[in-house]
């Protein structure tokens, strides 16, 4: 089954990867990137919106519909890095363009291809949403609040190491917020969190004066880093068919990290309050006239 994808960050590690598994099970891929490399075909600065608004047109020049789009564009939250520019690249440059490039994905979602499927987005978030502690919930909810100038200027008075797990939150967030929404209508977005991949990104994170000597901090449960190829699987198994019931969920792509790091997670709404213990008495009290009935 031949299908159309659109892949940011392609000009190196997960983006790469996955665009390269993708081509090589036969599927079409426009790649996009800031830079030039083996694979990219349309060349945008996701960090503005002129740039996004590039990379729409350059795909839609390109194909009239999509059965999928993967955001693995992104930037590590180094010491030297604008705060900013981390919120406009991380979150705005992953939203604004799957939100623009929605129309071909409805398309997509009716072409024959999809097997009566849909489409499907990939959000490329990180595990350091459950790992590092202490970034900062509110900023994460003011890029979800969609006003990106806001959000740029509440990352400027916060640290890069700390607004970079927050922008990765709010893409898991939005998959489960916005994107949720758009399976009715035949799109599923998931994210993906990887641990600690072997890419460029961890070159230039290990090389910073400041946080480079945490860059292996994470703990994992394989005894190793991850590679982008590992993670390129999982993202095009989020992708096909065979993950079809998966919306607004994110798949932890970490050796474990998430696991060690968080033991008692996932957890329902109000677990350990009271709240949980009326409503238990509440379900206990049910069930007895449930089977007081059943016996008469
Ligand atoms: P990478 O540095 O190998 O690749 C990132 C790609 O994004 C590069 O090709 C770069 O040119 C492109 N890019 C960066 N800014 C851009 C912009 N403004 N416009 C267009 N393209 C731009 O990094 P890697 O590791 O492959 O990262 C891919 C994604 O995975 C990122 O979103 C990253 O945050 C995420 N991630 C990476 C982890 C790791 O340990 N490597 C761990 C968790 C998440």
């Amino acid at each position: 089954m031949n299908r159309t994808y659109a892949v940011t960050g392609c000009a190196s590690g997960i983006g790469g990867a996955t665009a390269s598994l993708l081509r090589e099970r036969g599927h079409r891929v426009i790649g996009i990137d800031r830079n030039r490399g083996g694979g990219v075909d349309v060349i945008a600065d996701l960090s503005t919106p002129q740039g996004r608004a590039e990379a729409a047109a350059g795909v839609r020049e390109r194909t009239a519909f999509l059965h999928g789009v993967v955001t693995a564009a992104g930037m590590a939250g180094l010491s030297n890095i604008d705060p900013a520019l981390l919120v406009s690249v991380n979150y705005f440059g992953a939203i604004d363009l799957v939100t623009a490039l929605k129309p071909l994905l409805l398309q997509g979602s009716s072409e024959p291809e999809s097997s009566g499927h849909g489409s499907s987005v990939v959000l490329v978030s990180s595990t350091g949403i459950t790992a590092s502690p202490g970034w900062p919930g509110h900023l994460a909810d003011t890029m979800l609040a969609g006003d990106e100038e806001k959000a740029r200027a509440a990352a400027a008075r916060t640290s890069p190491v700390s607004v970079y797990p927050a922008t990765k939150a709010a893409l898991a967030w939005w998959a489960r917020t916005v994107g949720v929404k758009w399976a009715r209508e035949g799109i599923r977005v998931n994210a993906v969190a990887p641990g600690v991949v072997d890419t460029q990104m961890m070159v230039e994170t290990a090389a910073d004066p400041v946080f480079g000597r945490f860059a292996d901090v994470y703990p994992n449960a394989i005894g190793r880093r991850g590679r982008p190829e590992e993670v390129a699987e999982v993202i095009v198994f989020l992708l096909s068919d065979a993950s079809r019931l998966m919306v607004g969920t994110t798949v932890f792509a970490d050796g474990g990290t998430d696991a060690i790091r968080n033991k008692r997670r996932p957890r329902g709404p109000g677990t350990n309050r009271v709240t949980a213990t009326v409503a238990d008495l509440a379900i206990r009290g049910s069930s007895k006239v449930f089977s007081l009935r059943a016996r008469s």
